[in-house]
């Protein structure tokens, strides 16, 4: 999922106060913003309980999910629940460190992996665990090395600057990892410092047929069967200090935990779900969502389809590329989709057009004084140039930059700079390119692909550049594939694996040993690669330029559109785009009607998977112990009152991508579920939040302990966990019923 605007709910609702569903709020505004609505709607914390920088609080559980020792952004996020660091995220969050290490003879993703014990626990590669120490406005130091006759680029580079200085100091001579973030389109600027544990081990993870049950086609879609979540643990040094991985490393004694409630849900349930939003773009202009409608998505989803079906073609008859492939795949397919789902859901909840009502009542508004005319007068005009001039040189950007990236010709760009050099006869730099050369892991540029994978994509790649362009535009290299292989890119694409240097790591060992720049000149691969590179320099200013100007002029419209709603409605609080940083969003649990007449329930049960359940198929397929225990409703004690398990329920959360593994929580502060993906009919839901229609889907917390517990047996975890249960209290709701 993705990002929003928050308009045009506002200008057809013309209300008071946002929405509570809507909304991904900054912790630290909690009390002044929130807390009010929160309460009457069921929380029953304390502002200081949920956010606080002097005592622990429930934000000291949440944790960012990156990819590297300092991120500045998150892929996903996790939750703390035990006292020994045990943390839980989604099936999806750990898939591409699951994949590294997995292999054919096991394979995690296929089999499911549990730890015994701490022993067993495996060090997942490039996984890491922020922590947030604290947040802070800094928009006063940021903005204030800005001046008014400084342009753009002037103004990013002063600002930058300011940042690393800013992020520096209070770095704590590397203890911290401070990041300052813009928000509301570089109106604001805040810095989060963070605690970085960099020795993550995976515990436990169920089959894929489990936690990834239903696969893409079930993908952003409710109802929805899938155990999605999986479990890693965050080691610290005896200190309880970050430390890279090492055997004397212990699990981290976190500041605040997350209990399980084992209550479930009711309709209209209060929730709220914490954790990191990559984006969302909410105040984005009409013409921005044209472009991406009508210009950029279809460019994508054209490319990844192509990538998609190649590697379908070949994961689903061999179990050592499925593997190999599994994570890149599942990538691409959750983007493809969701992109196909935002072309088609954008239309049809008319966002566009709700932003165009929003856009004229602003000009009507800045039309009404000289001064606002003077200053945002332009604003829509130009992003509408801007936004013209960007469907004009898209596809020069985005489809010769995969062709450059696939196959052979891939790999020919990077012997680019060797071959600059060594044609401007500089001996020096050429000597210094040749050392490079040498130095190159061209074993490392092979592993993880397999040969007749990247082959068959390297010729659909070609293609679909073909198709995307007229005859006249397209590079020479063309001309030589009719001429010479009669048009058949099939045919040209075996020539080039047959011939090239750049085909297999022996003939690019062989090249290096004895480099030549005729030889690259000769090279088919070499000529795609240079002929891309060539479209994609002739257009790269004109894009570059182009995406400046919008991020300029949108920096201006969003300035405009809050002194707009200052003036306008006073009442409104306003919340920024997710920026992957730390946000808060609360709402309740809720069904939906996603067509006429007919009636999504808010949750999903066991029943469910037997009914989807397709024995041997690439999807659907579920493992026999867990069918078995279904049939039989052995369920134990995390059956609802009716007897059934719970899988997955809705709940009327603001999230997008970044948020997944996220905790979803009671009133109590308690884990009811993990947040993972969103539904179908909202998938504008990135740029207007739909308060119809607009859902988060969740895994029970209930579904994820009867895996734990019934299905792989892991009592050792379900005795870490701190689980909860509420006692039933009837005597006081007869009395109530009687009076
Ligand atoms: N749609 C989910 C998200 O973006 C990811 C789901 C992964 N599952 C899959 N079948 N690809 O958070």
């Amino acid at each position: 999922m993705k990002k929003l605007l928050v308009f045009a709910l506002a200008v057809l609702a013309m209300v008071g106060r946002v929405r509570a569903d809507e909304g991904m709020w900054l912790p630290m505004f909690v009390e002044r913003l929130n807390y009010v609505d929160m309460q009457k709607m069921g929380l029953q914390l304390t502002p200081e309980e949920l956010y606080s920088i002097n005592h622990n609080s429930l934000k000291d559980a949440i944790v960012g999910l990156g990819s590297e020792a300092k991120p500045r952004g998150f892929f996903c996020t996790g939750e703390i629940v035990s006292e020994k660091g045990l943390l839980f995220t989604n099936h999806h969050c750990g898939y591409s460190a699951i994949q590294k290490l997995s292999s054919v003879e096991h394979d995690y993703l296929k089999d499911g992996f549990w730890a015994k014990d701490y022993s067993e626990e495996l060090p997942a590669p490039e996984m890491t665990a922020s922590f947030l120490i604290r947040m802070e406005d800094v928009t006063k130091d940021v903005l204030g090395v800005v001046t008014d006759d400084m342009d753009w680029d002037a103004r990013n580079k002063a600002i930058n600057g300011k940042i690393k200085e800013l992020e520096t100091a209070a770095s704590e001579e590397g203890k911290y990892n401070p990041v300052i973030k813009g928000f509301f389109e570089g109106n604001e600027y805040y810095m989060f410092v963070y605690q970085v544990y960099t020795d993550v081990r995976l515990v436990g993870v169920a089959n894929s047929s489990i936690g990834k049950f239903g696969g893409d086609t079930d993908n952003w879609m409710w109802p929805r069967h899938t155990g999605d979540f999986s479990i890693f643990r965050v080691y610290a040094d005896k200190d309880g200090n970050p430390a890279d991985y090492s055997k004397d490393n212990v699990p981290l004694v976190p500041k605040h935990h997350l209990p399980i409630s084992l209550d479930g849900v009711k309709q209209d349930d209060f929730t709220m779900i914490w954790g990191f939003p990559g984006s969302t773009e909410r105040y984005m202009s009409s013409y921005g969502i044209d472009y991406n409608v009508d210009t950029f998505y279809p460019i994508i989803i054209d490319i990844f389809g192509k990538e998609l079906e190649v590697m379908d073609e070949f994961m689903q008859k061999d179990d050592a590329i499925n593997l190999m492939y599994a994570d890149n795949h599942a990538g691409l397919a959750n983007t493809w989709k969701n992109f196909i789902g935002q072309c088609t859901m954008l239309r049809k909840n008319k966002v566009s057009e709700a932003k165009v009502t929003l856009e004229n009542r602003f000009k009507q508004w800045v039309g009404e004084s000289a001064a606002r005319k003077a200053e945002y007068g332009d604003v829509l005009p130009n992003l509408k140039k801007s936004y013209e001039d960007l469907s004009d040189v898209a596809k020069y950007i985005f489809y010769p930059n995969f062709v450059a990236q696939a196959g052979p010709s891939g790999l020919a760009t990077a012997f680019m700079g060797y071959y600059m050099a060594a044609q401007s006869k500089d001996k020096e730099m050429e000597a210094a390119a040749l050392m490079e050369l040498q130095g190159m892991d061209v074993d490392g540029m092979f592993a993880e692909t397999n040969p007749q994978v990247e082959h068959k994509m390297y010729a659909e790649m070609l293609k679909t550049y073909k198709n995307a362009f007229k005859a006249e535009e397209l590079p020479e290299i063309y001309t030589v594939i009719d001429k010479k292989f009669k048009g058949d890119i099939d045919a040209f694409a075996d020539y080039v694996y047959d011939k090239s240097i750049f085909a297999t790591p022996e003939s690019i060992k062989a090249f290096i040993a004895k480099p030549s720049v005729k030889k690259m000149e000769k090279d088919y691969a070499f000529q795609v690669s240079q002929q891309m590179t060539g479209v994609l320099r002739q257009h790269g200013l004109d894009y570059r330029n182009t995406m400046n100007d919008i991020r300029k002029n949108d920096h201006l419209f969003v300035k405009g559109l809050r002194e707009y709603y200052a003036a306008t409605q006073p009442e409104k609080s306003l919340y920024p785009d997710a920026n992957s940083t730390m946000r808060m969003s609360y709402g309740s649990v809720k069904d939906y009607m996603p067509a006429d007449a007919v009636h999504y329930d808010y949750v999903c049960t066991a029943n469910g998977i037997i009914e989807k359940y397709v024995p041997g198929d690439y999807e659907f397929d579920a493992p026999k112990r867990l069918i078995e225990l279904i049939e039989k409703k052995d369920f134990g004690p995390y059956a609802d009152e009716n007897g059934d398990l719970i899988v997955c329920f809705l709940s009327t959360n603001d999230i997008t991508g970044g948020n997944s593994g996220s905790p979803i929580m009671n009133g109590k502060g308690e884990l009811i579920g993990l947040a993972f993906d969103g539904n179908w009919e909202a998938m504008s839901g990135d740029v207007n939040f739909e308060p119809r229609l607009q859902r988060t889907i969740n895994v029970d917390a209930r579904y994820v302990l009867f895996i734990i517990d019934k299905y792989a047996g892991a009592t050792n975890l379900i005795n870490e966990l701190d689980i909860r249960k509420s006692e039933p209290q009837p005597i006081r709701e007869v009395e109530e019923t009687e009076n």
